[in-house]
């Protein structure tokens, strides 16, 4: 059957005159809480031909001859209202939602597409810094979206495993390395020496000559300092790891800065061929000062490759391999400088996808108090911020709900999520503080209330004895027409197209925010004594636990896009 806001797209397109593609775009619940569950503004069809939007709206809604499952066409001022009969709309999206399960609020707009996710993209050899676990959380929601509107996506951690630093490295671990000490404690210990080396390069300057020379010497391939490198990156990867399987994020693939190494000359040839090098003092540069864009580093004196060269050369493998329909840079706004540069030279380059490639930046994420445990000075373990969380959630859960069979996973499932919420919950180009309270309340915009209104929603089953899969034969629709039925089916209609606007702007706050409108609205109907669900007369309950079940289907499947789990009890 034809999905109801698309039979109204063409009703109103053929009373309207207009595409029947523009009519359907502009369609969309009224923002004020009235009756009517379709808007249409005519703003822009009546500029489109000198008309008044008001004459517009109320001549369509003439126009339109009004039969079900529509039960009411008005014009409202420039904005023409559909209201549909109870039962319809009930039927169409409570109906849909259980009917579809899983797989409710997803589409194929994209099938056939790929796009390409660079994100999370830590640094060997230092810690997961914060920046890192926005562009994890960000980048894996982006990606989840994505895949839900039917695109292929490939998601690429683009690894910081090459570069001068690694020189260092290997001469401060040559001096004063402790191979027990690396096993045992992992990144604190590389962070322990590269700190060290660069204290003691102070009174030592020829430190950061050898350091050079090792890079120089990793470069071009010598054998121990190679191996020195794939320990420091194979110690280093060890521990991402386990960050990543604690948030449930998988890469396919894990294609680190080293990786393009012996993809670089080809790209410096390219650059040269293209007359777009030039000597500065020492080093090769891209000049874009006529676009704005300063002077972009290629090539150091020594040879040595930069973090743009090995960028350059990633693009193009990227495109070589999966013929992205886009590319994305889930990476820090600090960075923004950097992508602009690494576009513009695609685009000197003639490279016809440059303009296929994004930065998706995102803003900073700040302790609101000096509470994080840090073993050293100022640098924040990720670890430990998710280990805090999740011991106070299992705290919280102690005392909201002492019986709790499965104390440990459910700890687990809302300490991470409310981490990960926190930073999904704003625009991401925002920046967000991150405030322990706050994070972990279980009222408020966070991800533990939405969970918790998940488990409500499986409350609801557990008390009307029934498994909420068990699907009743035949439901009475038209059971569900109170306002808070109304508005919580309204809401729950409109899944597919957050998701879709998520896509469409790499926003994954725009689920978010839909999903706390759900539970608001959810939690209306739970607390309004008209709408008791298991003390209702059996026609009404039955219509209303199709309701709840279509609430607990939508919360967790957006849940599940953000990375978030949703327990069934907590
Ligand atoms: N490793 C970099 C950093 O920590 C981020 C890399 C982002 N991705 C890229 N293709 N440049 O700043």
């Amino acid at each position: 059957m034809t999905p109801l806001p698309d039979r109204v797209a063409a009703l109103a397109a053929a009373a309207l005159d207009a595409p029947v593609d523009d009519v359907r775009a502009l369609l969309a619940p009224p923002r004020d809480r009235g009756r009517a569950d379709l808007a249409l503004p005519c703003f822009q069809i009546a500029k489109r031909r000198g008309a008044n939007p008001v004459e517009v709206a109320r001549a369509a809604a003439a126009a339109i001859a009004v039969a079900p499952p529509l039960a009411e066409v008005e014009a409202a001022g420039p904005y023409l209202n559909f209201t549909f009969e109870a039962g319809a709309i009930a039927e169409e999206v409570v109906g849909g939602a259980i009917a579809a399960d899983a797989g409710y609020g997803t589409s194929d707009e994209g099938a056939g597409k790929t796009v390409v996710v660079d994100f999370s993209s830590p640094n060997i050899a230092k810690p997961f810094g914060i920046h890192h676990l926005r562009s994890t959380v960000i980048g894996a929601a982006i990606g989840r979206v994505l895949r839900a509107r039917g695109y292929a996506v490939e998601g690429v951690n683009h690894l910081g495993d090459w570069g001068t630093q690694f020189g260092q490295l290997i001469v401060a671990y040559r001096r004063w390395g402790d191979e027990r000490r690396l096993d045992g404690e992992g990144i604190p210990y590389l962070l322990e020496l590269y700190v060290r080396f660069n204290e003691e390069k102070e009174a030592a300057p020829e430190l950061q000559d050898e350091a050079r020379a090792a890079f120089r010497a990793l470069e071009a391939g010598d054998a121990d300092c190679r191996a020195l490198w794939a320990r420091f990156k194979e110690v280093s990867e060890a521990e991402f790891r386990r960050v990543y399987d604690i948030l449930g994020v998988t890469f396919e693939h894990f294609t680190g800065e080293s990786f393009y190494e012996d993809k670089m000359p080809e790209v410096l040839a390219e650059l040269e061929a293209s007359g777009l090098l030039e000597q500065s003092d020492d080093a090769t540069v891209v000049n874009l000062e006529d676009d704005g864009l300063g002077v972009s580093l290629v090539k150091k004196g020594d040879d040595s490759t930069l973090y743009v060269t090995r960028d350059l050369a990633a693009a193009i493998h990227r495109h070589r391999t999966f013929g992205f329909h886009k590319a994305l840079y889930v990476v820090g706004a600090a960075q923004s400088l950097h992508f602009k540069q690494l576009f513009r030279i695609l685009e000197k380059l003639g490279k016809p996808f440059a303009g296929d490639m994004v930065h998706v930046p995102f803003g900073l994420l700040r302790f609101k108090d000096g509470k994080m445990s840090t073993r050293q000075g100022k640098v924040i373990f990720l670890e430990e911020v998710l280990d805090r969380a999740v011991e106070l959630a299992r705290k919280i859960i102690e005392e909201k709900n002492p019986d709790l069979s499965d104390r440990d996973r459910v700890a687990r499932q809302v300490g991470i999520g409310a981490v990960v919420f926190n930073d999904l919950k704003s625009r991401r180009v925002k920046d967000v503080t991150f405030d322990w309270d706050e994070v972990l309340s279980f009222e408020g915009d966070t991800g533990p209330y939405l969970q918790y209104t998940h488990a409500r929603c499986a409350n609801i089953f557990r008390k009307a004895g029934r498994a909420p899969e068990e699907r009743a034969a035949d439901v009475d629709y038209g059971r569900l027409e109170l306002e808070p039925e109304r508005e919580l089916i309204r809401v729950i209609g409109q899944l597919g197209d957050h998701v879709r606007r998520a896509a469409e702007e790499y926003e994954p706050s725009i689920v978010a925010q839909y999903l706390l409108s759900t539970a608001a609205r959810f939690n209306r109907f739970y607390n309004d004594d008209r709408c008791r669900v298991v003390g209702a007369d059996p026609e009404t309950r039955e219509a209303r636990l199709a309701l709840v079940r279509a609430t607990q289907i939508t919360l967790r499947n957006g849940l599940a896009l953000l990375g978030l789990e949703a327990p069934d009890e907590m």
